[in-house]
């Protein structure tokens, strides 16, 4: 017989998901960000109950994000560094997002039979403002993440001006303005969207170097002689058409020689991997009415079809799932 222990596992890999999404609701690590604790003082110090707590905590500490030593709970560096609130790594914004499409996530079955998303995107992308502040910030904070390797990845020495189509909440231009001096940015985002990038950017000290542009990038002007464009987190909401499309107006903005850099969680030829990918592509068709998962051998070609030479497919360092697709306008 095969052995089923992939198919267990499975059954229950929302277990773990659902522990640190309460921890993190509930401020766990925070509780255990002064040291060590008992259950009861965790419990007694956020107004919980303490068996369950004690239950909680231990489910943690057997995910590696608790230490739990002779009755005493502490945070493990990772959930120091990255899911106790005042730390500047904290990506609890970014695990939130995720919380908030496990009611989704469980509409699988009627998307797939419909062919709609489960969620409405317009209602973070600009219709409901605190859905759309979660929705940048969570951007934000996961491009925090992505951007260690990705403006490491990106070479735009001596390049002057920056499009960043789909920008978000500016991070990627912020953050490459800051590595390349030189390098103004625009960032053509929908309106309610860049109404709470623009805060963003302001607050990391760049408005002078990054410029927030209401608009749509289906129909918006680009531009001309740019000598660089990003498209980055773009293409999983749209169809190859559509990304097609904007490859060609990406070249009709670039001055020759101009780089165009598309970044993404991309699968490999055929679909049928990365696994992240393959789930990723889900996660977008239940969030977005054209959202999936391209591969990067495709984007690749669309390039060349386009008049890039030199297209090519890079991965960003691991853990990122993201790759990224460079060509030269010709
Ligand atoms: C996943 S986010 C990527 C943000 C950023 N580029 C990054 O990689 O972190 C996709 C972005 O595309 C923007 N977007 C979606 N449809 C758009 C449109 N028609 N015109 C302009 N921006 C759009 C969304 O508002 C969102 O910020």
């Amino acid at each position: 017989m095969p052995d089923p222990s992939p198919i267990v596992q499975l059954t229950t890999a929302y277990w773990g998901s659902q522990t640190l999404f309460t921890a993190i609701r509930l401020k766990l690590f925070d509780g255990l960000a002064q040291g060590a604790r008992t259950a009861d003082e965790v419990a007694s110090s956020l107004g919980l109950s303490p068996r369950s707590t004690g239950l909680l905590l231990r489910a943690c500490a057997s995910l590696g994000l608790i230490e739990a030593s002779a009755g005493r709970f502490s945070n493990t560096p990772m959930a120091n560094a990255f899911l106790v609130s005042a730390s500047p790594a904290y990506m609890g914004n970014a695990v939130r997002y995720s919380d908030q499409l496990y009611g989704p996530w469980a509409g699988l079955e009627q998307s797939v039979r419909s062919g709609k998303p489960a969620v409405e995107p317009e209602s973070y992308l600009g219709l409901s403002g605190p859905q759309t502040r979660g929705f940048v910030e969570a951007m934000h904070q996961r491009a925090m993440g992505v951007a260690r390797a990705l403006v490491g990845a990106l070479d735009l020495s001596g390049r002057k001006n920056l499009l960043d189509v789909g920008g978000g909440p500016g991070t990627f231009s912020v953050l490459l303005t800051q590595r390349f001096p030189g390098l103004h940015a625009d960032v053509l985002e929908l309106p309610g969207v860049a109404a709470v990038a623009r805060e963003l950017v302001a607050a990391a000290g760049a408005a002078d170097r990054v410029s927030l542009i209401d608009g749509d990038y289906h129909s918006s002007d680009f531009g001309k002689g740019r000598d660089a464009v990003l498209i980055s987190g773009v293409f999983h909401r749209e169809s190859a058409e559509s990304c097609q499309a904007l490859i060609k107006r990406a070249a009709d903005c670039l001055q020759p020689g101009g780089l165009l850099a598309v970044c993404d969680v991309f699968a490999d030829p055929g679909g049928a991997s990365p696994a992240f990918a393959t789930l990723f592509g889900l996660n977008m068709m239940l969030t977005a009415p054209d959202g999936g998962v391209h591969a990067d051998a495709d984007v690749a070609q669309w390039m060349a079809d386009s008049g890039f030479q030199d297209a090519r497919t890079a991965p960003l360092p691991p853990p990122m799932p993201h790759r990224l697709v460079l060509g030269i306008r010709s």
